[in-house]
């Protein structure tokens, strides 16, 4: 009997790689589906990165879905600059040859969430929330069977990585964001103040090239071209791994610290737009909607990432 069952939606992403395959390697995770949404790069590319992800896993039965190819109201902004054309830049991974699902995935997310017990299955989020708006705005009654949202986005003190103020995940789709941190469901937020933590060093690539599996060297390629960004823009030792931060804490929670405060977000300034507005201090009369994470055990964290990746082809 699994732990947790989960679907993910993702816009790989190198890092966002690193968390599929630490899911696929756990087997307390029940992963009933990969959701793509468009986010890192262009949507086809994204349910295509998915696919091979899969497969470099050896787990070509795995369920990929194609979401939303554009934010609900706002125009498609990219990350090439950092993720590359691929949005998967570093190894050279196979054309995928498992198939994508026809379903659309805010469909699949809401089929599966209204057909399984109320409270058992879990979303982790870890690009833009696109899917996960267009599924509340379609099914509302998802929201009360969500077991939980946890999703790697937004910043507090650590600022914003695409803006002054906003995360690139919560800054491509305020919108939805807002739709996701109202909807009433629990909420985990990892925001850049704890993924800023989790930095990928050049002492914790070697431990992934060094493995003996495939899957070890693919993953230190992808940190190879992953690292250039945040070194550059930073001045940091790596690249700071942020989605797998989200299946870690799922698995283990007592690896990160944090308080259940009060997030809005911004979706009217130009300037400010897709800020986390957190009241880390409480100082608003606003209901506090979501667990907010900043503390992490880095060591403990990669350790976990070695040991599971260590398990996989
Ligand atoms: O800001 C970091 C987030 O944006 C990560 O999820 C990364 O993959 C990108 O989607
Ligand atoms: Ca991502």
């Amino acid at each position: 009997m699994h732990k947790h069952s989960i679907i993910i939606d993702t816009d790989p992403g190198q890092d966002d790689a690193l968390a599929i395959l630490l899911a696929l390697a756990s087997a307390d995770i029940e992963l009933l589906g990969i959701t793509a949404v468009a986010g890192n790069v262009p949507l086809p590319l994204t349910e295509v990165n998915a696919r091979k992800i899969c497969e470099l896993a050896g787990r070509p039965e795995t369920k990929v879905f194609a979401g939303a190819s554009r934010p609900m109201l706002r125009s498609l902004i990219t990350a090439e600059h950092v993720h590359g054309k691929t949005g998967l830049d570093g190894p050279i991974l196979p054309e995928p040859k498992m198939p994508l699902q026809k379903q659309f995935a805010p469909d699949f997310i809401i089929e599966t969430l209204m057909s399984h017990p109320a409270g058992t299955v879990t979303l982790c989020c870890l690009g833009p929330l696109t899917n996960i708006g267009l599924a509340l705005v379609k099914e509302p009654r998802i929201a009360s069977r969500i077991k939980r949202i946890i999703a790697m986005g937004g910043g507090w003190s650590e600022g914003g990585n695409i803006t002054p103020a906003a995360e690139f995940n919560i800054y491509v789709d305020p919108q939805a964001a807002r739709l996701v941190f109202q909807c009433g469901a629990p909420i985990t937020l990892i925001p850049l103040d704890c993924t800023h933590k989790a930095i990928a060093t050049r002492q914790r690539i070697e431990k992934f090239r060094a493995m003996k599996n495939k899957t070890g060297p693919a993953v230190a390629e992808m940190l190879d071209f992953f690292e250039r960004f945040d070194i550059e823009k930073y001045g940091s030792e790596g690249g700071p791994l942020h989605d797998p931060c989200v299946v870690a804490w799922l698995l283990h929670p007592e690896m990160f610290s944090g308080k259940d405060v009060n997030v809005e977000i911004e979706c009217e300034s130009e300037l400010t737009m897709g800020q986390t507005v957190v009241d880390w201090w409480r100082v608003t009369n606003r209901k506090p909607n979501a667990h907010v994470v900043r503390g992490l055990d880095a060591d403990g964290f990669y350790k976990l990432l070695t040991q599971r990746l260590l398990t996989l082809p």
